[in-house]
């Protein structure tokens, strides 16, 4: 398999795929990686000749420099697990200055609001961030399609719309959220978490998916009121928010209409361990 660390490498094997017409898909990742990136790179896989999976901790999308010093790194792992998989799979793994020179800073985005929602509203700048090495890898890769997991929804939202918005000629595919065998949504966040802990975690899906359930008979008042009681006196997670918005707007909303489409979002913490985790309500 190959690994590249210089985009210039990686750009030059690319146009020798794309003279055979090869079709390049990307899964974009921070690394440490887990059966969720591994059940989008096995898609992509499915669907296009070849697949580039980058590992890049990127540093402007951290509004917090312990969150950033301590996200979990193992790329040795990450390319053994990779090996694993049937497929011409390509690593693109660069470092901060490669990708960015020596000016670590975000480009600022107009997402048309969508990124003064709930995360943004908890993680200034993060979506800046996010859009500045989506766009910078976009343009190195140019993927046929690229691959996003739903668990980060909003994120999957924002992307949507700088392809729309930059007319990058790229098919966003959502996937699925995969969970372990508790319900927790996998995250490469998971492996901090003490075991004791992670077992325990199984609650917020259990949460989510009884207001779920509670929905269909109840307002959105009170499904969020008895989402915080749930949270309010257990001893090992805090709620940072939890918002029913509109699937398109990510708007929170107050009155259910009919013909809407909506979505719970939640953000706990775990120790000092960020968790977020999101299901579709009806
Ligand atoms: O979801 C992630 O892991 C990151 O936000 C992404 C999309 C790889 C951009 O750094």
């Amino acid at each position: 398999m190959h690994v590249f660390k210089q985009k210039e490498a990686l750009i030059s094997q690319l146009s020798a795929e794309k003279i055979n017409y090869k079709t390049i898909g990307l899964v974009p990742t921070m690394g440490a990686l887990h059966k969720g990136h591994i059940s989008l790179v096995s898609r992509a896989l499915m669907e296009n000749d070849v697949v580039v999976v980058t590992v890049f901790v990127n540093p402007t999308q951290f509004d917090n420099p312990t969150d950033l010093e301590k996200y979990p790194k193992s790329l040795d792992k990450d390319i053994d697990l990779l090996e694993e998989l049937k497929g011409q799979v390509i690593v693109f793994a660069p470092s901060a200055e490669e990708m960015y020179q020596d000016n670590i800073k975000s480009e600022k985005f107009d997402f048309d609001g969508l990124e003064f929602q709930m995360e943004g509203k908890f993680r200034p700048g993060h979506f800046d961030g996010v859009g500045t090495i989506i766009k910078k890898l976009f343009s190195i890769v140019t993927p046929d399609r690229a691959y996003f997991g739903e668990k980060d929804f909003q994120q999957l939202q924002i992307i949507k719309k700088l392809t729309e918005k930059e007319q990058l000629d790229v098919e966003i595919i959502e996937c699925p959220i995969t969970r372990e065998d508790s319900g927790l949504a996998m995250s490469s966040r998971n492996e901090r978490l003490p075991e004791s802990i992670r077992k325990k975690a199984a609650f917020i899906y259990q949460t989510i998916t009884k207001a779920k359930e509670n929905f269909s008979s109840q307002s959105i008042q009170q499904t969020l009121d008895w989402i915080y009681e749930q949270f309010e006196n257990h001893e090992n997670f805090e709620l940072e928010y939890a918002e029913i918005a509109d699937e398109k707007t990510l708007k929170s909303v107050k009155t259910k209409k009919i013909g809407e489409h909506y979505r719970l979002f939640v953000a706990v913490y775990a120790n000092e361990i960020r968790l977020i985790d999101t299901i579709a309500l009806n």
